[in-house]
């Protein structure tokens, strides 16, 4: 099985599925991997799997799809972030296994998973998943989709990344023992492909910002909230891959951010 990196290097979203259930043993692979699947937050997120017809699962950009996953999270602080790591976390591993995978947000039939699930008044289902294998060719709306938000794109490294403070980019030859996450950070998925993460590099943390957009929180979650938490997925999972030992910490930074963004969490290199 390939490593995190080249899962992350490999992956797109799929919307377009090759019409097929997936094989039992890597539907148990999967829902062994959600029983146990866990993110640094402790925040517990709990995932199903669904079989999309019995459940009358659907979503009008997606075609093909025989399953999908979704999950519940207690609201407070943290929750979509939590989501974002875990469901990632879990999408990376389905890519490893040759699954395909999207998120998904705003475009699905939301009451139905609600029904499947069991919704409860004091647990968030942010956004939800097909899983399976990606059709050979993928469909012209898929195409259109991808286009009309530029998803083979990311903004340049030294436009999310900086250096001490928010007046200096941070090239990736001054990224040291973050290069590599970073890296992997900037590739995640996110809604709309707005990529809100902004990170701050002093010395051995990385303090990390959410930049908003209008229009993501209506409600069922802060979609880039999840999106962070994508990116913390992306970012903590390479540098496990690296060998680099470190932690999340929440702190003061004292850092001044420019309109619209906020600190969200750090991220602290053990010496
Ligand atoms: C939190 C989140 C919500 C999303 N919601 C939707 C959605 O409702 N419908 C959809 O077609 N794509 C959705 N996407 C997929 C993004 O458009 C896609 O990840 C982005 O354009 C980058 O493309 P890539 O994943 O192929 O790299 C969502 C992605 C994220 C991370």
């Amino acid at each position: 099985m390939d490593g995190v990196i080249s899962a992350i290097e490999s992956r797109r979203s799929v919307r377009t599925f090759d019409g097929n259930p997936i094989d039992k043993e890597r539907e148990n692979k999967i829902r062994e991997y959600i029983q146990k699947v866990d993110n640094p937050f402790r925040v517990p997120v709990e995932l199903k799997f669904f079989d999309a017809r019995e459940y009358k699962l659907s979503s009008p950009v997606i075609i093909g799809e025989r399953a999908y996953l979704a999950g519940l999270v207690p609201l407070g602080p943290f929750a979509e972030i939590a989501y974002g790591y875990t469901l990632e976390k879990t999408a990376l591993f389905a890519q490893r296994i040759g699954l395909g995978t999207v998120w998904l947000g705003g475009t699905f039939k939301r009451e139905n998973f609600e029904k499947a699930i069991g919704a409860a008044e004091d647990k968030l289902m942010p956004c939800v998943m097909p899983i399976g294998t990606a059709a050979k060719k993928m469909s012209v709306r898929e195409a259109l989709m991808r286009k009309s938000v530029k998803s083979d794109t990311r903004y340049p490294f030294e436009k999310l990344f900086f250096n001490k403070s928010f007046e200096t980019p941070l090239s990736e030859g001054e990224a040291g023992v973050f290069l590599k996450p970073l890296r992997m950070m900037r590739l995640a998925p996110s809604a709309a492909n707005k990529q809100p993460w902004r990170v701050v590099i002093n010395g051995g943390y990385a303090h990390f910002y959410k930049k908003s957009d209008k229009g993501f929180n209506r409600g069922y979650g802060d979609m880039q909230k999840v999106d962070m938490g994508i990116g913390f997925c992306h970012f903590d999972l390479t540098a496990k891959e690296e060998g680099i030992k470190g932690e999340f910490i929440v702190k003061v930074t004292g850092i001044a951010c420019p309109k619209d963004t906020e600190y969200v969490i750090s991220y602290v290199v053990q010496k």
